[in-house]
């Protein structure tokens, strides 16, 4: 969609602009059709997209620290290749939905200022402990397959940006979850020990990578207008399903048992059922009461802080390629 728009002329635009605006806007997300930077969008889709993509471009970087934990301590060489290989495309991953978040016109600093200080989230899943090796595996098939079901729906979200950066996303998501069931397939085809650590992983990694796909949707406080704006294509209910439907078979490939007693087909509604969440737990953790919430955020600052002459070497660098640039324009050696 390409509108011209308001708010780039000197003038605000009066009521019956607005209108106008909004329904061009109405028309091009009922046909479908991509909503891109320089078109006209209500304040409120553009601050709901900040908020997601924002919250989405921090849980990759703070995802980074948990599994980080195990690459000095990988098993091989080529496991250690596999893990640096994941870490490193989280951060690109990071790096695509900042640059994403910067065309509605948000700046990074802002966003990880607002991350530092505790006014963004970012993914309660990431306050969890990564305890042994197998914890990897554990987070690669299910935080990560719990991710790709999420987000393979948002590869059509109504935002251009966001929709062109999850397309690439998934695809590297994907090589995340298989690496993570091939770590536990080795791990549950192993010595008893070695089956017993993938099984322990899974019974730890298991509910909280359910909590992954939000509250319940009858308490989902942003579903319903996200879902009309057609930026989420699928409830909070519908994604935790499809996620159970596609773990149980998996699991039983593994050789591994998922830690719910009342899993089970049912043949009339064509999905499995599964027991109760316990969401007094998410709440807590979603409060900054999780195992690892400080250390995540206090970890996040120092490298941050550590970062800085990075950023403003860059910030140097770039002034003066500026300045050779003018120079050669106007005729003068650079
Ligand atoms: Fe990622
Ligand atoms: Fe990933």
């Amino acid at each position: 969609m390409t509108t011209v728009l308001p708010g780039h002329g000197p003038e605000a635009p009066g009521e019956a602009e607005t209108e106008a605006f909004q329904a061009v806007f109405d028309a091009a997300v009922a046909a479908d059709e991509r909503i891109e930077p320089r078109d006209w969008m209500p304040d409120a889709y553009r601050a709901t997209l900040v908020r997601q993509i924002a919250q989405h471009a921090h849980s990759e970087i703070i995802g980074m620290q948990p599994e980080a934990n195990w690459i000095s301590r990988a098993p091989s060489l080529r496991r250690k290749a596999i893990l640096l290989a994941k870490v490193q495309d989280e951060a690109g991953h990071g790096l695509y939905l900042y640059s994403a978040a910067e065309t509605l016109g948000t700046g990074r600093d802002e966003l990880l200022d607002k991350l530092h200080t505790g006014r963004q989230k970012y993914s309660s899943i990431f306050n969890y402990p990564t305890l042994t090796w197998a914890d990897v595996g554990a987070i690669g098939w299910l935080v990560d397959g719990a991710a790709i079901t999420n987000q393979v729906p948002l590869c059509r979200c109504s935002y251009g940006p966001y929709a062109r950066a999850m397309i690439r996303i998934c695809k590297e998501e994907s090589f995340h979850q298989r690496q993570g069931y091939e770590l536990l397939l080795a791990l549950s085809r192993g010595t008893e020990a070695q089956k017993a650590m993938a099984q322990d992983a899974v019974d730890r990694w298991w509910w909280p990578s359910l909590m992954m796909f939000g509250p319940p949707d009858d308490e989902s406080a942003h579903s319903a207008q996200s879902m009309a704006w057609k930026i989420k294509r699928h409830s909070n209910d519908e994604l935790r399903q499809r996620f159970v439907d596609i773990c149980v078979p998996q699991a039983e490939s593994l050789g591994l048992t998922l830690p719910d007693p009342e899993l089970r087909w049912n043949e009339e509604r064509g999905h499995h059922d599964f027991g109760p969440i316990d969401w007094s737990e998410f709440q807590q953790v979603l409060k900054g009461n999780g195992p690892c919430n400080e250390q995540r955020i206090s970890q996040r600052r120092a490298a941050h802080e550590n970062g800085a002459w990075v950023r403003e070497a860059a910030a140097v660098y770039a002034g003066k390629h500026a300045t050779e640039h003018t120079g050669a324009r106007n005729g003068e050696a650079a």
